[in-house]
């Protein structure tokens, strides 16, 4: 496969405005809901980028009719979930677990016969984490004995279950909601700590009957159909947060993030930054299609605090751990993340990429088997030989821990942002110049 690589300098400053792309799991979901309904619903801001192509693409191979508005807009001709057709052939989710986990979810309950595969990173990630309860509802799924993709789904009538969750993810929590939907019955989903939200208010947007109770969530049969709904994404967090971050760690450094979605479930980061001192603040709020947005204000900080996060603090900044991994170079004293084993199962197995990647660099940084310790503050110097392991969230905390160390750096295998933010490195050139 090819690849390519960017050579990035210390930024002399990183200042504007800029608006992040919309949000990946919003945007994702946005087209599954969109698909299971019966008529024409549109999606406002939808993220273009490789995973939630990978979505759209399963949803045309199932015989949904997606046509692309010229605005940044999707009209989905959903025809309902009774409607959908067997696929002619394997159904590539290409990079996306959240494409892989919900589909699944979808499929068990049709009596059609699909199979599912992935890229490299996506075939050793687990799925027993949902072929286990999928089954239980009364799906037969089969995988190689390591329990990965490729994974063959045969669906067929289903029955509610009440499911105790493992691991908090909101992919496996939303695999069973989708189950439910088309399941007789009530089914019963209870989580370790609460993972993020977008599908529990999303779904009542599409007409679902789903009650939350705590870190308990209940979905009830719905009919062969949900409502058709128009829906506008906010921009991504996860994506705003590599941006928030450089502008703490550029000296000098100011920018305004808009239309930012500030769902609790997902803006732990927030918190964290503010916890350690940082220059953050949060205005505009408003309420956008059941989801908060913002804009966030970020300057420069010279001296940030240090702090401990555990396994409660994790899932609400999840997709946030390399950055906040780099930033923790900057903070005086020693910032603990434990308690984040699920990051050994994302694209990447995150915990070991950042600490390979940022011992290159100088950092001080510890791995655990559930996380890691970093002393800081350490100025960081550029490597030529930074990997972003094919995962989009390494290359963007590489780029942002580049562009605040001395000297220069080459990242390899930067083409990986394609997953979520195409245009990462035309914003970064445009707010450093
Ligand atoms: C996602 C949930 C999270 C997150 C991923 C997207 C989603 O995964 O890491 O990037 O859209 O539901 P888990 O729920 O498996 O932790």
């Amino acid at each position: 496969m090819k690849t390519s690589s960017v050579t990035l300098q210390k930024a002399k400053h990183l200042r504007g405005e800029m608006t992040p792309p919309p949000d990946k799991s919003i945007s994702h979901r946005a087209v599954f809901f969109s698909s299971l309904a019966h008529g024409k619903s549109t999606v406002k801001n939808i993220l273009k980028a490789g995973d939630t192509n990978s979505t759209i693409n399963a949803f045309r191979m199932l015989g949904v009719l997606i046509e692309e508005l010229p605005d940044n807009s999707l009209s989905i001709d959903g025809r309902g979930f009774m409607q959908l057709k067997e696929p002619q052939d394997v159904i590539d989710c290409g990079n996306s677990g959240t494409t892989a986990r919900l589909l699944s979810g979808v499929l068990a309950g049709k009596k059609i016969f699909s199979v599912l595969t992935g890229d490299q990173s996506l075939r050793y990630r687990p799925m027993l984490r949902v072929i286990e309860p999928l089954t239980q509802m009364g799906a037969k799924i089969f995988s190689r004995d390591n329990n990965c993709l490729p994974m063959a789904i045969k669906g067929g009538s289903l029955k509610a279950i009440e499911y105790r969750m493992r691991v908090a993810s909101a992919q496996v929590k939303s695999a069973i909601m989708l189950a439910g939907l088309f399941a007789a019955g009530e089914t019963v989903i209870e989580e370790p700590v609460k993972s993020r939200d977008h599908t529990e208010r999303m779904l009542k947007a599409y007409g679902a009957d789903v009650r939350v109770d705590g870190l308990k969530v209940t979905v009830r049969f719905t009919g062969d159909s949900l409502t058709p709904c128009d829906i506008a994404v906010p921009a991504d967090i996860s994506s705003a947060a590599f941006f928030s971050a450089g502008a703490l760690m550029v000296e000098d450094a100011q920018l305004m993030i808009k239309d930012v979605g500030l769902n609790p479930t997902r803006a732990g980061f927030i918190d964290v930054l503010k916890k350690m001192g940082a220059d953050v603040k949060v205005h505009d709020e408003k309420e956008v299609s059941g989801e908060i947005t913002g804009t966030l204000l970020c300057k420069y900080t010279d001296r940030l605090q240090p702090v401990t996060l555990s396994e409660k603090d994790i899932p609400s900044l999840i997709d946030e751990f390399p950055i906040l991994c780099v930033l923790a170079t900057r903070a005086s004293g020693v910032t603990e993340i434990r308690g984040a084993t699920e990051l050994r199962v994302k694209e990447s197995d995150r915990i070991s990429s950042i600490v390979t990647e940022l011992r290159k660099m100088g950092a001080k940084i510890e791995e655990y088997p559930d996380g890691v310790a970093i002393e800081g503050p350490v100025t960081l110097r550029g490597s030529d030989n930074l990997q972003s392991y094919g995962d989009h969230r390494i290359a963007m905390a590489l780029s942002i821990a580049a562009i605040s160390a001395e000297g220069e750096s080459v990242i390899h295998g930067t083409d990986a942002v394609g997953i979520s933010y195409p245009d990462f490195y035309d914003t970064l050139k445009r707010l450093t110049h």
